[in-house]
């Protein structure tokens, strides 16, 4: 079986998870899902990044222990994924003894080798983002990442010599033009960072101590960076007894990133990689943002939005349908309640809903329920339809292969709308009343062949949608797998459920963007 391995970044416990996190998540898990029903072995790894000054802050304001903080905000993180059923198959904590012995032991190699240098550090430090930039990064005086303030700041610290690999890592971009996807963030990181000459990166602290120590020199901690983004390799065994899993699934097969956090992956992470002798991820995937109406997400402004009550009032499918909608590849989106509540009420209500509910009602209505076998004449509609919906599944495929997962939803959805035409075309009431039975006998088997098709395409990331349509045609387990969607032609014998489930109820349109707004914190 082939493997596939992909992560998402592990997450800063410093507050409660909103869309934005979860969107990383949900976006890694229908890759995941995707991957499986295309017959991969798939490793999913998510986890939380726990050590830093800031986590230290926070924990402090609360009156806890960085540890009881963080601990407490694992239960929450691992709760929402259980909501948002995300199938990981591992959380890492850059906590547990099973992390810091490894990137203690890292430390000390690349140390070792010459690659880590003490020497002393100047720079302007954002506090919230634990980075430092260089004069000519800040803009307007301030952070480029956040925006907010910076502070002078001088401490004797660790470097890595970044400048001794540039050159190798530049030849690797070159040699593997798809390394970073999008391309345009590639363009980015090579013309912003490789291009104008790598700076060596500042790797340990002295100014805090919630962090691993370095082995040798034990006021110093590990800079937050080189902690966590070892958490890819340190989680499947490397340098531990049991490396496996290392053996296994090691290059990664892709790193699932936000747009943010492209630099530490695309440029430290592979340098690390090289340094350790180990093969770099085959590729790293850098999704935009999910804005609000008024820019960045922020409790200040009060915009911020959670999963957990747009889950509860609207159930998973619709959430992560709009969330993984909006963004399109290589873009940021926006949530609005007004776009929330038209895509439920538009893309699932009418267009998805009614239309598995019209196919069951006329086959009903015309044959009790029943669908023998493929027809035996087709008519030129029938075809079309036939070769609109084996073209969707091919490119429906192609976005999946390539994370365009908005993409993959949006062709979906043309499928969705042409079947519904397909339906105004063929005109069934007429041809029952003209007793055209033959003809639309043919019709309903089309319907349930393109809806079967269309369950089976949404599996990834609307999973109970998907599992109700297949199973209210009462299509037989062999006919509900991906590979099977190939075939258009095996139906046989089956009798659609008598009451149709309504899958999306038609939402009050005023209420309901109040009651989102309502959500906003
Ligand atoms: N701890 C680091 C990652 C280390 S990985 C070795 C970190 N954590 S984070 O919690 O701040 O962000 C985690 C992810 O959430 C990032 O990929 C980031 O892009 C994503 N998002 C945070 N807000 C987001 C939106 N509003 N929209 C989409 N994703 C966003 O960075």
């Amino acid at each position: 079986m082939p493997k596939f391995y992909l992560t998402t970044p592990i997450y800063y416990p410093s507050g409660k998870f909103h869309i934005g996190t979860a969107y990383t998540t949900a976006l890694a898990d229908t890759i995941k899902k995707y991957k499986q029903a295309r017959g991969y072995d798939v490793y999913l790894l998510t986890g939380m990044d726990e050590h830093g000054q800031k986590i230290q802050q926070v924990a402090e304001a609360r009156g806890k222990t960085p540890q009881e903080h963080v601990d407490e905000m694992a239960e929450e993180a691992k709760k929402l994924w259980k909501l948002m059923e995300i199938d990981y198959n591992d959380f890492i904590r850059t906590t547990e003894p099973r992390h810091e012995k490894v990137v203690e032991e890292i430390f000390d190699k690349l140390m070792e080798q010459g690659d880590i240098y003490l020497s002393e550090y100047e720079g302007w430090y954002c506090m919230p983002c634990e980075t430092y930039f260089t004069e000519t990064q800040l803009v307007d005086g301030k952070c480029p990442e956040c925006g907010r303030e910076v502070k002078k700041m001088k401490e004797e610290s660790y470097f890595f010599n970044m400048k001794k690999y540039a050159n190798r890592l530049i030849d690797f971009y070159n040699q593997n033009p798809n390394f970073i996807l999008p391309e345009s963030r590639k363009n980015e990181l090579f013309n912003n960072f490789l291009k104008p000459g790598l700076e060596d990166l500042c790797v340990s602290r002295t100014s805090f101590d919630w962090g691993i120590k370095v082995k040798k020199d034990p006021k110093h901690v590990v800079y937050v960076w080189l902690d966590a983004l070892t958490n890819y390799i340190t989680a499947l065994g490397y340098l531990s007894e049991d490396d496996s899993l290392m053996q296994k699934y090691w290059p990664a097969d892709v790193h699932i990133v936000g747009k943010d956090i492209i630099r530490f992956h695309g440029i430290y992470w592979p340098i690390f990689l090289m340094a350790l002798n180990l093969p770099l991820p085959k590729q790293i995937y850098a999704h935009g943002w999910i804005m609000m109406k008024d820019g960045k997400m922020s409790k200040s402004k009060g915009n911020v939005i959670y999963p957990e009550a747009l889950i509860e009032r609207y159930g998973l499918d619709a959430f992560k349908y709009f969330i993984l909608k909006e963004l399109s590849y290589s873009q940021d989106g926006t949530f609005t309640p007004e776009g929330f509540v038209e895509r439920y009420n538009v893309d699932l209500c009418n267009d998805l809903g009614n239309l598995l509910n019209r196919t069951i009602g006329m086959i009903n209505k015309y044959f009790n329920g029943k669908i023998e076998a493929f027809p035996q004449n087709t008519s030129t509609l029938d075809k079309e339809l036939e070769n609109f919906s084996n073209g969707t599944i091919h490119s429906v495929e192609e976005y999946f292969d390539t994370y365009h997962i908005s993409q993959a939803i949006g062709e979906t959805w043309n499928l969705v709308s042409r079947t519904n035409k397909y339906i105004d075309e063929t005109t069934p009431w007429v041809l029952f009343k003209e007793e055209k039975m033959e003809e639309l006998q043919s019709v309903m088997y089309h319907l349930v062949e393109n809806l079967r098709r269309i369950a089976i395409l949404i599996s990834p990331y609307m999973v109970h949608t998907s599992q109700k349509i297949l199973s209210e045609l009462s299509i037989p387990q062999e006919l509900k797998n991906w590979e099977s969607m190939k075939k258009y032609d095996e139906i046989k014998n089956i009798k659609v459920t008598e009451k149709p489930e309504v899958l999306f109820a038609r939402l009050d349109q005023e209420e309901e963007i109040e009651a989102i707004k309502n959500m906003m914190k």
